[in-house]
This record gives C-alpha cells, sequence and structure tokens, in this order.
C-alpha cells in the first residue's frame, strides 16, 4: 500500500493528523493542517520548521550548579505561508461545515504529495469539487507548494495569506513538551509586489532570519486586492468559475543563504516557471530513486506493510541533508522535545540510512564531525582534560538537558557516535573519511572514558552515569556505557593503527593538532582491555549496572493502566528507587555489541529485562523485537515488531500530535532487517541468519555494502540473495561463508530453531 488516508474531521484525530500528513524534505517541514483553517478555539500545531533553524532561550533552575547549561535551543515555528481560503458565492468553505457531502485527505508516499478532495454543496445548492495537493520539493528544498483546483460555476473567491504571527507551541502538562517562551520571531522586512510577498523575520537571540517568499499563480483573470497588517500579508482574488490556483513559497534561512531575500527571490524566479505538474513529476522521480533500493517488502499483512512505508517515508522526509543539521527526536513533523539531536539518530536512524542511502548516513556523521569543537568545550566545563562529550541534546552543538541524570549524564552518547562512525567504516570501507574526521572523533571520545574512568582491582571502571534506561539515574558501571565505551576505545586505537600501517599521510598532522601520543594509546587500549563489564554468575545476566538487582522490583501488578507512562505520574526518586526500566539498556548493549557475551547470557538477560522494562519510551520495542529474534522466540519478534510499525499511524503512545517518534521508526525496519533477517555488519564483512515469524508470507530488504547492493528475499521455504549492483559480496549465513555475484542469484533453503 503506498498512500495513508483519513476522512476524520474530529480535533483530536485532525491533531494527530497534522503529525502524520507532515510534507518535509529534511530542511523544511510543514505539518498537514488545512490551508483554510479550523473551526473557532481549535488548538491546531500548525507549524513549518526550517532544520536547525532555532532560538535561544533561558533555562531556569530553582538551584542551579557549577557546569549546567544556562540557555537552550529550540527549534522555532516560522512563518506561515499555507493559509488559502475558498469562498464559494461567498459562502466560506470550511471541511466542517454540514455542506460537505464528501472528505478524503490522502498521502502518497509513492510520489511525495498530499492531496485533500472536498465536495460542497453550497446553500444554494450548487456542487462544487475542490481539491487541494501540496509538496514540500525534494528538489528545490526551499519549496513549498500548494495547488488548489476548484469545480464550480459561480463565484470564487480565494484569499491567500502569509503570516508572521507564529508562536511555538506550549504544552505545561508534558515534560516533553515546551512549557517556556514560545515567541520568538520579530519581523524586520515585508513587502508586496506583483503577487509576490516577502517577509523576514529575525529571531530574538540566535540572530538569524528567515524569509518566506510567496507568489501566487493562476490560470485566469481575476479582480485583486491587497491588505496588510504588521505581520500578515492577506490576498483577495475573485474569479468567475473553474479556477486553478498554485501558491509557490519559498524558504531561506541565513544558516544556509548568504542574502535571505536575494536568494529567495532568485529561487522563486527559477521555480515559478514550472508548472505544479513539473513539481510533481519531480518529487515522483525523486521518489522513485529513494524506493528503487530502499523498498522494504512485507507479505501477508497490508497494515504492518503500510506502517512500515509510512516510516520510512517519513524519516526520509526528516532526516538534515546539509552539515548544520541532523535528524531531531521528532523529525520536522513537530516540536516534542524541541527539536533536538539526540543518540536517536546512531543507535537507531542511521543503520537503516546506511544500508539504504549511505550518502544521507555519511552527512550525519558529518554534522557530529561539525560540532566537534562544542564537545570539546563541554569535555573542559565537565572537568576532563582532553577529550570531547557530546551533548545529550542539542541543535548547534552545545548541551540543551535541562535534567543531568537523563541528560548529560547519559555519556554513552560519545560511544553511540563513535558507534555509527565505525559502523560506517566498516560498511563503506572509507578510508579517506577515517582519516580526515573518523579518527579524530573516535579519538576524541574515547578520551573522556580514559579521563572519567580509572583502575579499580585491575578493572577499568566507569561510575556516575545514566544508561539509556531512563528510569535508573547515575549509576556505577552500567553495562551498556562499559561495553560501548570498550567498543569506541579499542576501535581508536585499531583506526590508529591501521592508519599508521597504511603510512597515512594526515596521521602525523591529527597527532600535532590533537597532541595525540603513542603513549596515550597504549593507555586507551589497556583501559578498554580492562574494562569492566557486570556479570550475576546466580542469574547468569549481565546486571543493569552495580547496584540495579540490588533495588526492589517495582510493583507492576498494582500499577493501573492509565499511570504509564510512569514519569507523567511518579517523582524520579520514586522510580529511581526500584528495578523498572523505561526502555532497553543492556539489552540494546546486547544487541549493538553481540560478540561480548555468550548467547546464554543474552538470552537469560532478555528474559529477565523483559519482565521489569515498561517500554514506555518508543526505543524500546523494536530492540526487544531484533532480541527476540536473536534468540529465537520469533512469536515475541513478531509482537514487538507490530508495536513499532503502526505506532504513529495508530498513536498508542497518545502523543504523536507532538511528533512522529522518529527512532521507532528507524526501530521497525531494524525489526525486520537487523531481527528476522539477522543481518549485522562486523569487521570481518556482511552477516545474515534469516529466521520468520509465522504470521508473515515474507519478505525483503536491500543492503548496501561497499558499493554493492544486495536484495535479500526471505519466505517459509527458502532465502534468496541478489547482487543488484556492484561487485561480488562475501557473506557469512548462518556463520558459513557465501560468495553472491551479478551472474548468479543465491536460494538456500531457510533454517529453522524448532
Ligand atoms: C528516551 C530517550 C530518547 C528521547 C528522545 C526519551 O523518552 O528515553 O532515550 O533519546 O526520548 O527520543
Amino acid at each position: 500500500m503506498w498512500h495513508i488516508e483519513s476522512s476524520a474531521r474530529d480535533e483530536n484525530t485532525l491533531l494527530v493528523n497534522e503529525s502524520l500528513f507532515t510534507l518535509a524534505n529534511g530542511y523544511l517541514g510543514v505539518r498537514g493542517t488545512f490551508e483554510e483553517g479550523y473551526k473557532e478555539n481549535f488548538k491546531s500545531i500548525r507549524g513549518t520548521y526550517i532544520n536547525a533553524f532555532y532560538d535561544i532561550t533561558d533555562i531556569n533552575y530553582g538551584e542551579s550548579a557549577y557546569g549546567f547549561p544556562k540557555t537552550q535551543q529550540k527549534l522555532l515555528n516560522v512563518i506561515d505561508a499555507g493559509g488559502l481560503e475558498v469562498y464559494l458565492d461567498d459562502e466560506r468553505v470550511t471541511v466542517f461545515s454540514d455542506q460537505v457531502t464528501y472528505f478524503k485527505r490522502l498521502l502518497h508516499l509513492d510520489k511525495g504529495y498530499s492531496e485533500r478532495i472536498i465536495k460542497y454543496k453550497t446553500k444554494l445548492g450548487k456542487q462544487a469539487t475542490i481539491t487541494f495537493k501540496r509538496l514540500v520539493s525534494f528538489d528545490s528544498k526551499e519549496l513549498f507548494a500548494i495547488n488548489v483546483d476548484i469545480q464550480y460555476q459561480g463565484n470564487v473567491k480565494i484569499i491567500s495569506t502569509v503570516s508572521a504571527d507564529v508562536t511555538n507551541f506550549v504544552d505545561s502538562h508534558d515534560p516533553r513538551v515546551n512549557h517556556g517562551e514560545h515567541q520568538f520571531l520579530n519581523v524586520t522586512h515585508f513587502k508586496h509586489k506583483n503577487d509576490t510577498s516577502i517577509i523576514t523575520c529575525k529571531t530574538k537571540r540566535s540572530n538569524l532570519l528567515v524569509t518566506c517568499t510567496s507568489h501566487d499563480v493562476y490560470n485566469k483573470e481575476c479582480e485583486s486586492t491587497v491588505e496588510t497588517t504588521k505581520d500578515h500579508i492577506i490576498k483577495t482574488y475573485e474569479f468567475s468559475g473553474d479556477v486553478t490556483f498554485n501558491k509557490y513559497n519559498i524558504y531561506t534561512d541565513s544558516r544556509r543563504h548568504k542574502d535571505t531575500i536575494e536568494n529567495g527571490l532568485s529561487i522563486l524566479n527559477q521555480v515559478k516557471t514550472k508548472s505544479f505538474d513539473d513539481l510533481l513529476h519531480s518529487q515522483h522521480l525523486y521518489m522513485s530513486t529513494f524506493w528503487k533500493y530502499g523498498d522494504i517488502v512485507i507479505e501477508g499483512d497490508d497494515a504492518l506493510q503500510q506502517g512500515l512505508r509510512f516510516n520510512l517515508y517519513q524519516l526520509l522526509q526528516s532526516v538534515g541533508k546539509d552539515e548544520c543539521s541532523n535528524i531531531a527526536a521528532k523529525g520536522l513533523t513537530g516540536e516534542g522535545y524541541e527539536g533536538h539531536y539526540f543518540w536517536d539518530t546512531e543507535i537507531y536512524i542511521f543503520p537503516v540510512f546506511l544500508m539504504i542511502n549511505p550518502t544521507i548516513a555519511k552527512n550525519l556523521l558529518m554534522y557530529r564531525y561539525s560540532i566537534l569543537e562544542e564537545a570539546r568545550g563541554r569535555a573542559k566545563e565537565l572537568g576532563h582534560s582532553k577529550g570531547a562529550l557530546f551533548p545529550w541534546r542539542t541543535i548547534a552543538g552545545t548541551e540543551c538537558s535541562a535534567y543531568f541524570p537523563a541528560g548529560t549524564a547519559q555519556y554513552h552518547i560519545n560511544a553511540d557516535i563513535a558507534y555509527s562512525f565505525i559502523k560506517y567504516f566498516v560498511t563503506t570501507n572509507d578510508l579517506e573519511f577515517i582519516e580526515h574526521y573518523g579518527l579524530e572523533v573516535l579519538v576524541e571520545t574515547a578520551r573522556v572514558y580514559l579521563d572519567m574512568g580509572f583502575f579499580d582491582k585491575g578493572s577499568f571502571k566507569l561510575n556516575a552515569v545514566t544508561g539509556p534506561d531512563e528510569y535508573t539515574a547515575i549509576v556505577n558501571n552500567n553495562y551498556y556505557t562499559n561495553a560501548m565505551a570498550k567498543y569506541n576505545m579499542k576501535w581508536a586505537v585499531r583506526i590508529y593503527r591501521l592508519l599508521e600501517n597504511h603510512n597515512s599521510r594526515y596521521l602525523g598532522a591529527l597527532k600535532d593538532r590533537l597532541s595525540l601520543t603513542t603513549e596515550e594509546i597504549t593507555a586507551i587500549e589497556e583501559a578498554a582491555n580492562h574494562m569492566y563489564l557486570p556479570i550475576d554468575e546466580e542469574l547468569n545476566i549481565n546486571p543493569q549496572d552495580d547496584t540495579f538487582l540490588s533495588k526492589e522490583i517495582w510493583n507492576f501488578k498494582e500499577t493501573p493502566d492509565a499511570h504509564y507512562p510512569l514519569l507523567l505520574h511518579y517523582h524520579p526518586l520514586t522510580i529511581y528507587r526500584y528495578q523498572v526500566c523505561k526502555q532497553a539498556d543492556t539489552v540494546l548493549a546486547h544487541f549493538l555489541l553481540e560478540d561480548e557475551q555468550p548467547l546464554d547470557v543474552i538470552k537469560d538477560s532478555y528474559e529477565y529485562y523483559e519482565q521489569v522494562t515498561t517500554h514506555d519510551s518508543s526505543l524500546s520495542s523494536c530492540v526487544f523485537s531484533i532480541m527476540a529474534s536473536k534468540i529465537g522466540d520469533m512469536d515475541k519478534a513478531y509482537n514487538y515488531f507490530i508495536e513499532t510499525s503502526r505506532l504513529d499511524l495508530d498513536n498508542t503512545h497518545k502523543n504523536t500530535k507532538d511528533g512522529l517518534h522518529m527512532a521507532n521508526m528507524g526501530g521497525t525496519w531494524m525489526s525486520i532487517v537487523y531481527g528476522f533477517a539477522g543481518l549485522r555488519l562486523k569487521f570481518d564483512g556482511v552477516h545474515l541468519a534469516p529466521k520468520i515469524p509465522k504470521q508473515l508470507n515474507g519478505y525483503s530488504f536491500y543492503v548496501n555494502y561497499k558499493n554493492s547492493v544486495l536484495r535479500v528475499t526471505v519466505n517459509h521455504e527458502q532465502l534468496e540473495i541478489v547482487l543488484e549492483e556492484g561487485t561480488d559480496v562475501a557473506i557469512t549465513l548462518y556463520g558459513e561463508e557465501i560468495n553472491v555475484s551479478l551472474q548468479q542469484k543465491y536460494i538456500k533453503t531457510i533454517e529453522r530453531d524448532d
């Protein structure tokens, strides 16, 4: 199924639909609001966002302490150019009117646009069909275009507005949503001439500029007037009979454009020569290229298939494609988590793009490289003599987390970022990238672990950190953090030696720049070799940290359903006192670093943590799905997978209105590829061990490996691997090496656990 659709007109569904029907291209995102507006008093979250376009606000602590970040960045809701009201013989058309005889909206995942069809019978009994189409262009990233086609015999009035009267959304009841300042833009330039409106706004503290250059095009003669207020341009057009009306809105910001007004006008001049059909055609081409090696198919369940494609589509729409942007926890679809970038990128989203679009994946790494200087500054603030500490959440590079126990204390962010650099290297073999950027990141992140850790009875230990599970905070020796830090450090040493052996021309300069010595490399290696990884012999599991198992288990039986997510109903201290996990932690470490532990420990740990995990975080179910596949429980793997697949489409976490859960969307794809199919990317190559849950008839997906593209198809009888492009690939399949070449497809009987 290549589209989603809805006919809903009730307020709750409409808010959710605003997120679901978002259109974006990585730079610009527009929520799926209605051009013509809503009923009075309906609190729509009408949002237009530019990735990484932010303002700065103070963080007000009741009690502050040394090293707490003083300010925060917030993604801004920018100028609204989506307004188009339609009047038929002076009767205003809204979908809420009883005069509507048909209403449907669609988002086309294969063609990259959305559409709304409204059939309307006026009070005089005359029929009209109004079709809105809109797109946010992948080719001209600044363009948000709207097309409205009106079939009506009578007077048609269209009111087209551009408004700088915009604020961010506020929800004082939910800590995951903005609850502070919400008005950030001041108008600095305002002009209307020849159907083109220009509004420029400046942010209050970051001093960034955004310009919206909006131009109306229509296919017949009309009467028109323009009215302006201090922050609105309102254009009224009166037509007789059927009309087609286009509105081309160009968004330029000063983070990417030298002169937002000049650049906006010149981009407009290029795009306004194109018809809306031309634009649709380009979108279609872009999407066809994306799906060619990006599609993932499951046979036997249309609803899940729809969820999968929808999730991938939304990831593509929200992922930043330039160096100053990344992918926010809610992408460009809403304001939850204030547009911040988290580890979600590296652990949940990067792995998807690495396999289906390595260029985008590389860009995500370049973004991290671009904020290395800020991370160095942060490491100093935290008392580290050397190295870089990446922010837990940020837009422009500085730490934006105001609650350090579940923020800055998550030192694993460093190893998560390092992990993605390593996976990029083993998958692409891009030595040049590693020489120029990778080693520097690996060393700078590893240095922080070396600095914060210490040797105790022969083991290297890391104290006072928070692992991924945010229901447990500030602990010693979080298994995930220690294991990931070990990997980070080992690879810093490995890449260093690799470059040394290659006589890399750049190594010397990098060593000078970082004051890096062979002694320090040896010290990193020593620490990694002796990294303490907690194990409980009796339970045969890795304890989440030094004290986790000594706590009382949360009373799940007596916790009413309405009290989930716990974070909205209990003080953090209450939660911290118990064995209760918000999300996968040790289980995630076992997925990312499966060779650290024998299978029986992985299995017993899975079973243990499953009993104490609430999955209150949407980053959890996919990991449990992947690991259920690993330990051979395909029913569970399937059940967790279905939770991820339609999490937003069915609003199962009840906060989709604040934006889509990007990490989970990556997790859906990973549940199939890393889960069912057992893909692993290791130093010695690609590993696969496909299984299939009985509930599905089959699945297939693509893998990009060292410039070759493989298609893997699995059903209950056999698996097939086809090399679509590139040179032969050696694969470790169920532990045995095979070779896949262009000449012949590889077919094998599927292995079963039963
Ligand atoms: C999760 C974090 C995640 C953040 C943003 C939180 O609920 O616990 O792991 O990074 O959401 O998605």
